[in-house]
């Protein structure tokens, strides 16, 4: 039965993992997949996480099922983070959450029942997109179509991408990086998220924001700007959230899908579909990263002491921004990789051809995605110099 199985290529990203432990180079870097790290090279759990766990060990009384939504304390703070204290959807009971497993398990959700409920609607995604939204929404049988988001010379392509929404058939869906585009690095100003929404309305679009980097690119309240806009002046949206990778709680799977319908029958009615594609698909959510981060949100010394900690992430990954830039201006490739500095989140779009790429893997044990995607938080003080003399050894 399964001879003619056909063995396919691992995961690019996941794959990287992999390939950089069996490397014997001692000098290694891995700027490969996208988590933490400090400048130790570890990623670390955090106080606010370590504490919240020791009480939790305490506290516990069951290991029951949670329900198909996940835990609705969890649910309420994640939904307060994302769309603000006040925002006006919670008051009208117009937002819902759904725990999930990770933002993968939100993107999985959310692909299911735009399958089941929107059927017939195409996702169109940005060119280049994190390539696992690729298979997500393949896998539940979406029709994928793309618009622009970089242009040739490695910069936003903001009036191609414009253009391109502007064109999209009524009633698609179209996602957004909420933030800290993955894998360029290049988010979209206030100004062009107003622009965004009008074409949005205009084509009566359903926007998918995929947010996953919360607190990583300029601060919890400026990163969701673009989510908050359109939630508040849409009547309709779809958030794809991810404790991953502000709580560092990665391997605990805690994420949330959020829909935002015109009133709360409606929201009801799209409640109750996904209580039924949770179940489908794995019945409940874990439950340990939910009550990490509900246990953090309810202790005003544990939010505190976690924000503290976000907030040093976030300085590390900016700063390694600009020291990377400065750091190749010996090399003179400092206005050559000028745009490092202003892109944010954990990742940058370098500009290294995938021949760059290989070179630097088998030359220098460097790792990174072949697309020329760094994840930045990878660099620290003992190797920046030695990335930098690697990355003018192969462009030159
Ligand atoms: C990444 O893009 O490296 C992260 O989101 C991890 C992953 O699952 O790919």
């Amino acid at each position: 039965m399964f001879e003619p199985i056909e063995r396919v290529p691992g995961d690019a990203i996941l794959g990287l993992i992999e390939a950089f432990k069996s490397d014997s180079n001692p000098n290694k870097v891995d700027l490969g997949v996208g988590v933490y790290r400090d400048d130790n090279g570890i990623t670390p759990v955090m106080r606010a996480v370590k504490a919240a766990e020791k009480q939790l060990i305490e506290s516990e009384k069951t290991k029951a099922y949670i329900g198909s939504h996940g835990d609705p304390d969890y649910g309420s703070h994640v939904l307060r983070t994302v769309l603000g204290e006040d925002s006006r959807l919670l008051a009208d009971n117009r937002v819902s959450a759904t725990q999930s497993p990770g933002g993968t398990g939100a993107l999985r959700l959310a692909a299911d029942f735009i399958a089941s409920q929107l059927p017939g609607k195409s996702i169109w995604l940005s060119d280049p997109t994190w390539p696992n939204h690729l298979g997500v929404f393949a896998a539940a049988g979406l029709n994928l179509e793309k618009y622009p988001y970089v242009d040739a010379d490695n910069r936003l392509d903001f009036d191609g991408m414009l253009g391109a929404l502007k064109k999209i058939p009524e009633g698609d869906v179209v996602l957004l990086h909420a933030c800290c585009h993955n894998p360029t690095g290049f988010d979209l100003s206030q100004d062009q998220w107003q622009q965004v929404l009008e074409v949005v309305k205009a084509r009566a679009l359903l926007p998918l924001l995929d947010f996953a980097y919360q607190g990583f690119g300029d601060g919890m309240d400026e990163d969701a700007y673009g989510v908050r806009l359109l939630a508040e002046n849409l009547d309709e949206a779809i958030i794809t959230q991810s404790c991953s990778k502000n709580f560092g709680i990665y391997r605990e799977r805690t994420g949330c899908f959020i829909a935002i319908a015109k009133n709360s029958e409606e929201m009801e009615d799209v409640r109750s579909q996904l209580a039924i594609t949770a179940r489908e698909n794995y019945s409940n959510p874990p439950a340990h990263g939910s009550a990490i981060v509900a246990t953090i949100f309810n202790s005003p010394e544990l939010k505190q002491m976690w924000r503290e900690e976000l907030d040093q992430m976030r300085a590390r990954i900016n700063g390694l921004r600009s020291d990377f830039v400065k750091a190749l201006a010996p090399h003179g490739l400092d206005e050559r990789f000028a745009h490092v500095a202003e892109q944010r989140g954990m990742f940058s779009y370098t500009g290294l051809k995938p021949e760059h790429v290989e070179k630097l893997r088998d030359k220098h044990g460097i790792y990174m995605v072949k697309s020329g995607r760094a994840n930045v938080a990878g660099l620290s003080s003992t190797n920046l110099e030695y990335v930098c003399n690697a990355i003018a050894d192969v462009v030159k």
